[in-house]
């Protein structure tokens, strides 16, 4: 257990892909959870940076080029702006939000290639991968479709099957089709760099082994690939979308470079790097990264959802442990998946909740607490609208918000928009405030592991604490009745205020910075990066009272408004107008089974070999084929109706399965005399039945 105090932390969220927008399934697993953790370290005053960024290169944006129609660079020239405003708008304070297209990400991955190359961790291998013909590229990751040999689910992608989540490699694809031209791929020669993280096992062994104090959903991952035993991976691939692999280094090896690149895995969490080094450029002090990354008193965390587990606590570690002189991952706290009105989300079904949709229609600071308060940190979770309506209406605005509210007014209007003075106080202020003392060590101590979401409810229990103190203390009566006694009530309760707007600012930063204000209150250490460096008042101090006596407040004003049904209605339909788009086109049902047969029912057939010797479509009519059938016996005539689906010249030299005893019959004038094996699949698309066997040969 690492009891280890550091100077520094560095903290990262996945990079998301810039193939799209972002959604709540996102924020959920990778950005809000960091985004509060950081913001409390902020304010505890501890010296942080916190770094992102679009991934960039990769299969995906790849695929997503070539679905609309345009290229990669222009994919993410669209998506890493609407993804970086929209991080923005949601209130995520990162020190530095890069991509990976840059010429510093550039230099920093082929850095780290060339270095792990020189120090001869990488093995050479060339062998046959799949090859497109047609397309001319080799078909690496989602390039390839075919069926799972895990599960048996036709459109499992080459890196892995969505089906059942099996990681693959192209080649174990059965019937695998390339994904770019639907052909039928060859097998080539072509040779890359690998890690061998075998080798590497033992010491990731000991390096996980030495945090226990990870969270189990990670731990029991990391134990199953372990079991399993960690395998070469490939770390280059032959597309043309990515960082170069470095000339040097592949003449070195005697490999051709052109057309080779880095596996986007490799160069990704590098991008933690690159934007680190953008960040310190950009403070005008260029060389300040190396203080997060290379000097064993900084802390790095990583936030991830679950399917990015092995990358950061695998294989981006050995390729840091490889490299020298580089900190490892201190934590990496993984989040589980988060559903929908309890179904998976899926953004091709649209089934999503979109980031910059959302903020179209509710302030951030709602969407930050629904998703802090329902993190999926040790199993999956639920997004549902109701509840999120509930965490709105039910805890922000009538806890928190009311709170705040009859504080803020009472003080208005019976003392003059003034703290009045705390004189005589009572055993319930007394135990009230020694309460309140004991805040921020116990959210802290939250955050500090890694539980956010319980977090998130101890400061709701601070406003909870204020509800319930102001309501037993009575100030309505006690105004006429006992005026200190009502002073010092609403003392109290604008000192709960005031701390509240410390410790509630990792979730709602924007209510928090509302609430300030209305407080009058300034002086705070900020959460976020750009504040006063100066401000020595922070998260630690909110124990204590923060509003001097006689101070001024500002204006009161509502904190949240409550959000309606009709909103929330609103969303719901959306959300069911894509789920009915998708059932208004059912998947077409296999045929019915039959009925048994007997044996004798079967041997009845007379099932032959045979050879398409000729191929001609009837003429004047649509359907039908003319084909002549070597059954080695005797040639045949068959007429089958299969010309929208075959082209005649494709057929001669096929070898095919005749019914040979079926009653010749007449169609357009000509004699059938039999019929050919076929499969007909849910769409009606036909498949020449093929086997092997002398012409005449029984199939039985
Ligand atoms: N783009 C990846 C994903 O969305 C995450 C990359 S994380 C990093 O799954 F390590 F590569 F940066
Ligand atoms: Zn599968």
């Amino acid at each position: 257990m690492s009891e280890k105090t550091f100077k520094r932390i560095l903290v990262t969220s996945a990079l998301p892909y810039a193939n799209g927008p972002i959604h709540i399934g996102h924020l959920a697993g990778a950005y809000i959870p960091a985004d509060l953790y950081c913001r409390y370290q902020r304010l505890k005053g501890r010296d942080l940076v916190y770094v992102c960024g679009s991934d960039e290169f990769g299969v995906a944006i790849v695929m997503k080029a070539l679905k609309e129609g345009v290229t990669p660079q222009e994919i993410v020239d669209k998506y890493h702006p609407i993804i970086r405003d929209s991080f923005e708008a949601i209130g995520m304070s990162f020190d530095h939000y890069g991509r990976t297209t840059t010429p510093t990400h550039e230099d920093t991955s082929q850095d780290f290639f060339r270095r792990l190359a020189s120090k001869d961790v990488f093995n050479l291998k060339t062998d046959e991968q799949l090859y497109d013909a047609e397309a001319g590229v080799f078909l690496a990751d989602r390039f390839v479709r075919g069926t799972c040999p895990v599960c048996g689910y036709e459109d499992a992608y080459g890196d892995q099957c969505e089906n059942c989540g099996t990681s693959l490699s192209p080649a174990e694809l059965i019937n695998p089709r390339s994904a770019l031209t639907d052909a039928t791929p060859e097998l080539r020669e072509t040779t890359h760099w690998y890690i061998p993280l075998g080798d590497w096992q033992p010491k990731l062994e000991a390096y996980i082994g030495s945090h226990p104090e990870w969270k189990p959903n990670v731990l029991g991952q990391i134990g199953a690939w372990f079991k399993d035993g960690l395998r070469d991976r490939a770390i280059t691939r032959d597309v043309p979308w990515g960082v170069p692999v470095p000339r040097d280094v592949a003449e070195a090896a005697g490999v051709e470079a052109e057309g080779k690149v880095i596996y986007v895995w490799f160069d990704a969490p590098i991008g933690y790097v690159s934007a680190t080094r953008e960040w310190a450029a950009a403070q005008g002090d260029p060389e300040r990264w190396r203080l997060y990354w290379q000097d064993d008193e900084s802390m790095l965390i990583h936030f991830i959802g679950k399917d990015n587990i092995v990358f950061h606590t695998l294989m981006f570690p050995a390729m840091l442990m490889a490299y020298g002189d580089y900190v490892v991952p201190e934590n990496v706290p993984a989040n589980e998946f988060l559903n929908i009105e309890g179904k998976k989300l899926s953004t091709s079904r649209g089934w999503a909740v979109w980031l910059h949709e959302h903020l179209e229609d509710f302030p951030p600071d709602l969407l930050r607490y629904a998703l802090a308060a329902t993190l999926p940190e040790t199993k999956d979770a639920d997004f549902s609208w109701k509840d999120f309506q509930t965490r709105a209406n039910s805890e922000l605005a009538d806890i928190l918000g009311n709170f705040v509210h009859r504080a803020l007014t009472f003080a208005a209007r019976e003392f003059d928009g003034q703290v009045p003075p705390l004189v005589n106080p009572g055993d319930f202020d007394r135990e009230t405030l020694a309460k309140l003392a004991e805040f921020p060590a116990r959210i802290g101590q939250s955050y500090e592991r890694f539980r956010i979401r319980e977090a998130v409810f101890e400061t709701m229990n601070l406003a909870r604490l204020g509800n319930k103190y102001f309501n037993d203390s009575e100030p309505w009566k006690t105004r006429k009745t006992d005026r200190e006694a009502c002073a010092n009530t609403i003392h109290v309760s604008l000192q709960l205020c005031a701390a509240l707007s410390v410790l509630m600012e990792p979730v709602l930063p924007f209510s928090a910075a509302k609430l300030r204000a209305m407080l009058g209150l300034d002086g705070i250490r900020a959460s976020a990066p750009g504040g006063d460096p100066g401000a020595t008042t922070g998260w630690d101090e909110a124990g204590q009272p923060l509003l001097q006596e006689n101070h001024a407040l500002g204006n009161p004003e509502i904190l949240f408004r409550k959000v309606e049904d009709d909103a929330i209605d609103a969303q719901i339909a959306k959300l069911s107008a894509a789920d009915a788009a998708e059932e208004a086109e059912p998947e077409t049902p296999y045929e019915p089974k039959k009925d048994f047969i007997e044996y004798d029912d079967f041997a009845r057939l007379d099932l032959r070999m045979g050879t398409v010797t000729a191929a001609e479509r009837v003429p004047k009519s649509k359907k039908l084929l003319r084909l002549e059938v070597d059954l080695g016996f005797e040639q045949r005539q068959i007429l089958a109706g299969a010309a929208q689906h075959f082209d005649p010249a494709d057929l001669v030299g096929r070898r095919v399965i005749a019914v040979a005893n079926l009653k010749p019959r007449k169609m357009m004038g000509l004699e059938s005399q039999g019929m050919l094996l076929m499969s007909e699949d849910r769409d009606g698309r036909l498949t020449l039945l093929s086997a092997e066997g002398e012409n005449g040969a029984v199939v039985r």
